[in-house]
């Protein structure tokens, strides 16, 4: 198992996740752009040669936003989307951030269980924030 940044040729196998996990999945441009800004770090768990599990933010000054987590249906309940909320925030914190913000959707129970164990605790909630007009939950984790 290697974890490691996203490169370009991985692309294919993230849009595919995506389209599995996600109703309103980034689309191949958006993940291509990612890869224009400095402030973008996607990084992924590639194991006997398939992505298994991603994850994406950006980092702006000493704010950061989780702005994707998923990991591959199959591969779930063991400890991936653990191990891709760990390595997202040690980056963070060796870039010096101090607050680290995502938004989850108020359904979407095993994620927010991750993230709670990933200690970050709810802030708000964002009224019809995405597409569908779900609501969102808006969490946050102080970088020590
Ligand atoms: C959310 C997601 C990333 C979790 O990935 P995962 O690899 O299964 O997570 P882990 O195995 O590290 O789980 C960590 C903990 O989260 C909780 N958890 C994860 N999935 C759960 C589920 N389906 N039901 C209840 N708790 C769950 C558990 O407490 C789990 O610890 P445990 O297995 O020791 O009980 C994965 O379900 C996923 O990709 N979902 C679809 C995409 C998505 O919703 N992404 C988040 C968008 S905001």
């Amino acid at each position: 198992m290697s974890l490691r940044a996203w490169k370009l040729n991985d692309l294919d196998e993230i849009v595919s996740i995506e389209a599995e996990c996600f109703s309103d999945p980034w689309t191949r441009r958006m993940l291509a752009d990612s890869f224009l800004s400095d402030r973008f770090v996607g990084v992924l768990l590639e194991e006997d040669g398939n992505v298994t599990a991603y994850g994406g933010m950006s980092i702006t000054l000493d704010e950061a936003e989780i702005e994707l987590v998923a990991v591959s249906e199959m591969y779930r309940r063991c400890g991936r989307g653990t191990q891709i909320m760990e390595e997202l925030l040690r980056i963070a914190k060796k870039r010096k951030v101090k607050k680290v913000f995502l938004e989850v959707r108020v359904s979407n129970s095993p994620a927010q269980i991750l993230y709670l164990k990933s200690g970050f605790r709810g802030l708000h909630c964002r009224t019809r924030y995405y597409p569908d007009g779900e609501d969102a939950v808006v969490m946050v984790k102080e970088l020590g």
